[in-house]
């Protein structure tokens, strides 16, 4: 039998799709796999087939526990570039002389779908995910602890110990996605998290999600002040036990810093998180040359070892991620004031001598560019921590901790009245956005500088400025410089004179009079419409959650959906309810209802699927230069009725 068609693959009893007791469906059945020659070119298959990232682990020995049925395959021997499982030799099924205490099992990366690029490890990184085969990064704008932790859960890599980090930005020019996730960190998937996309501002390079997680499955550090120090404990089939130190050394205790993404290790000799219960010692030996990425990799033996007396377990105290930076309350990742992690915390910088040869540092450490100010802000909240009092820097130093500093950890409880925090804002902090218009690439311009949002002065505004604002937010370009039709804004001016030549990234490389100087008041800001601007409605119904449904997309102009391939039950349909703030389904007339469009463009084979977080991402059919047919408009009434909600 050499097939494949009717056959499947699962991983299960792992916790999640990714990690589990390799399975196959094969005549109608479920079975198993015997882990005869299994490895890791095995498990690389698996992992490639279900879109689970790469192979961590293949464990056999039923280590998943041991499943039932047939075992539909022994002996199987891929090279690892085989697409599926089956396509692996043998191609016989169900000839074994295995048990089932000997099923293989796989650990793969990551969630089908997510995965973390540019870190140490699989465990640590730039978020990314895929949209229709190709990766995104995830914008950070409203990437909080609760959604990290959620991730590291899912991709089995612990908990996350941090989002603040700038190391894995990404310098290319991906389009970044603009998904926010509000978790409330219990949920065991990103994709039961509440969420939304459609009409997010967009995000500019450098805001991109990353997470540092605690480390893979199955090892932590306890006891210790943070997640980068304590006694060593490894999880065996659900229980934390902690190691014996009799061979512990530090070779063995870098490798398990470097997996958990907390640096390298600087002590292994300190008594400090001896444990005084009873729980039962590990006797694992690791020989760890010091280079392998994670402990698994490293010569290991336990059989045999002798008993390990309690106050002989393994500790480390790893570098940490001490000394990163942060800049909060400001409206970027470049400005607002300084924070720094120390030992586990969050904490302020104080100094009554704050100054640009410090700010430069900040910046510098941060990459966002240069300083442009150095400046205190005031606060009288008493629950924020303090690190820092008291920061003299050159002016060249690469980090903030590299300046003459003293460093020492306050509760400003403890102290009483208005405290002073320095802040910065670093040339980086710059943005642009267009608002007020119902969706992300149309609307007034506005224009972030100088810690304050404030508009562009439509003198001179013309197409090729348009264009370098279009562009700029990755909204394609210009088709419309409508100014006023968004309102007026507020704030400062800050752009008057604008001058592009086309070729400039950012709207401020464009010559313009100075800064905030200009002689126009906020009826005069300028707007745009790109070529991006995306919309859609239900037209011509009694209220706004039911009719005809059209899209605004394709260079200024209302285009219908054809309902080719839809019905009630289609995710396209529930997510068009969704995101119009009308229910989670609907209901496909499947009969005109609505009045007929007098629309000349169309759009058909709409595919969402149930990932999918807005119409735009999914898979259509090109525009057509035609109007459906009355029969194939698409007539809908979402499960949500506004007018009937306002009756109750
Ligand atoms: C970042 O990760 C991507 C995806 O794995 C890879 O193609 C790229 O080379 C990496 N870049 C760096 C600088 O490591
Ligand atoms: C981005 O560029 C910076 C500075 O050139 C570099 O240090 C960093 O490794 C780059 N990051 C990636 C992911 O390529
Ligand atoms: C978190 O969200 C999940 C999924 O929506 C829900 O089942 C759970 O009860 C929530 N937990 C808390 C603590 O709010
Ligand atoms: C040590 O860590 C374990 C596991 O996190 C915890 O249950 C225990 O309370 C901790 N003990 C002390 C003294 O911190
Ligand atoms: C173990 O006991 C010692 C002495 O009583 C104590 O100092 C230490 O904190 C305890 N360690 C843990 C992890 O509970
Ligand atoms: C350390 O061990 C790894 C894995 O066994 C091996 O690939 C690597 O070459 C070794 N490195 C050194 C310096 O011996
Ligand atoms: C754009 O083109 C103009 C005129 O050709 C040139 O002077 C200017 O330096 C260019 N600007 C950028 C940012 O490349």
């Amino acid at each position: 039998i050499a097939g494949g068609e009717d056959e499947d693959l699962r991983l299960v009893n792992g916790g999640n799709p990714c990690t589990g007791r390799v399975e196959i469906y094969h005549n109608g059945k479920w079975g198993t796999v015997c882990d005869d020659s299994w490895d890791m070119q095995e498990a690389t298959v698996v992992c490639n087939q279900l879109g689970c990232g790469s192979a961590v682990n293949a464990p056999g020995s039923a280590h998943f526990g041991q499943g039932s049925g047939t075992i539909w395959l022994d002996d199987v021997g891929c090279s690892g570039t085989e697409e599926a499982l089956w396509k692996c030799p043998p191609s016989t099924r169900g000839k074994s002389d295995c048990n089932h205490g000997e099923d293989a099992g796989v650990i793969c990366s990551g969630s089908k779908g997510y995965r973390l690029v540019n870190g140490s490890n699989a465990c640590s990184g730039r978020v990314e995910i895929q949209y229709n085969s190709e990766w995104r990064s995830l914008c950070s704008l409203e990437w909080d602890m609760a959604d990290a932790n959620v991730l590291c859960n899912q991709m089995s890599c612990g908990y996350a110990v941090n989002i603040y980090t700038e190391d894995f930005v990404e310098n290319g020019t991906n389009e970044i996605r603009r998904d926010y996730f509000h978790c409330n960190g219990s949920e065991s998937h990103l994709k039961f998290c509440r969420s939304h996309s459609f009409g997010n501002p967009a995000c500019t390079t450098g805001q991109v999600a990353s997470v540092i997680c605690s480390g893979s499955k199955g090892y932590r550090l306890v006891n210790g002040s943070n997640a980068c120090s304590g006694r060593v404990e490894i999880q065996y089939n659900s229980e934390w036990r902690s190691l014996c130190s009799l061979e512990w050394d530090m070779a063995d205790a870098n490798v398990l810093c470097n997996q958990m993404s907390c640096g390298y290790a600087v002590n292994i000799y300190t008594e400090d998180f001896v444990e005084n219960g009873t729980n039962e010692i590990r006797r694992d030996y690791f020989h760890c040359n010091g280079s392998e990425s994670h402990l698994k990799f490293c010569r290991s033996h336990s059989f045999g070892n002798p008993a390990c007396t309690t106050g002989q377990v393994a500790s480390v105290i790893c570098s940490d991620l001490n000394g990163r930076l942060r800049l909060m309350n400001g409206g970027s990742l470049c400005d607002g004031h300084v924070e720094i992690y120390y030992n586990g915390t969050w904490g302020r910088v104080q100094d009554e001598l704050w100054e640009m040869t410090d700010a430069k540092v900040v910046c510098r450490q941060m990459r966002c560019g240069t300083a442009l100010k150095a400046f205190i802000s005031l606060s009288n909240n008493m629950n924020e921590s303090v690190w820092l009092r008291s920061v003299q820097c050159q002016g060249n130093e690469s980090r903030l901790l590299d300046c003459t500093l003293n460093i020492s950890y306050i509760q400003q409880s403890e102290v009483a009245g208005v405290s002073k925090y320095a802040s910065v804002i670093c040339s980086e902090h710059m943005q642009l956005r267009l608002a007020d218009a119902k969706g992300q690439c149309a609307g007034r311009v506005e224009v972030y500088y100088n810690g304050i949002w404030g508009t562009v002065c439509d003198d001179w505004w013309d197409m090729v400025d348009a264009n370098v604002a279009c562009q700029q937010l990755k909204c394609g370009h210009a088709v419309s410089i409508n100014s006023a039709v968004f309102g007026k804004g507020s704030g400062p001016i800050w752009l008057d004179d604008l001058m592009c030549y086309g070729n400039e990234s950012v709207l401020w490389q464009c010559q313009s009079s100075r800064w905030g100087k200009h002689n126009c008041n906020h009826k005069e800001d300028a707007g745009v419409v790109c070529s991006e601007f995306k919309q859609l409605r239900l037209a011509d119904g009694d209220h706004h959650c039911e009719g005809r449904l059209e899209v605004f997309f394709h260079n200024g102009t209302w285009g219908t959906v054809c309902s080719n391939g839809l019905n009630s039950k289609s995710p396209t349909i529930s997510l068009v309810c969704h995101v119009l703030g009308c229910g989670m389904s609907g209901r496909l007339h499947y009969t005109p209802t609505f009045k007929e469009s007098q629309n000349d463009k169309s759009i058909d084979t709409i595919q969402c699927q149930s990932y999918h977080t807005s119409l735009w991402e999914c898979p259509s059919s090109p525009w057509f230069d035609k109007p459906c047919s009355a029969e194939q408009e698409t007539h809908l009434t979402c499960s949500d009725d506004p007018s009937v909600a306002s009756e109750a």
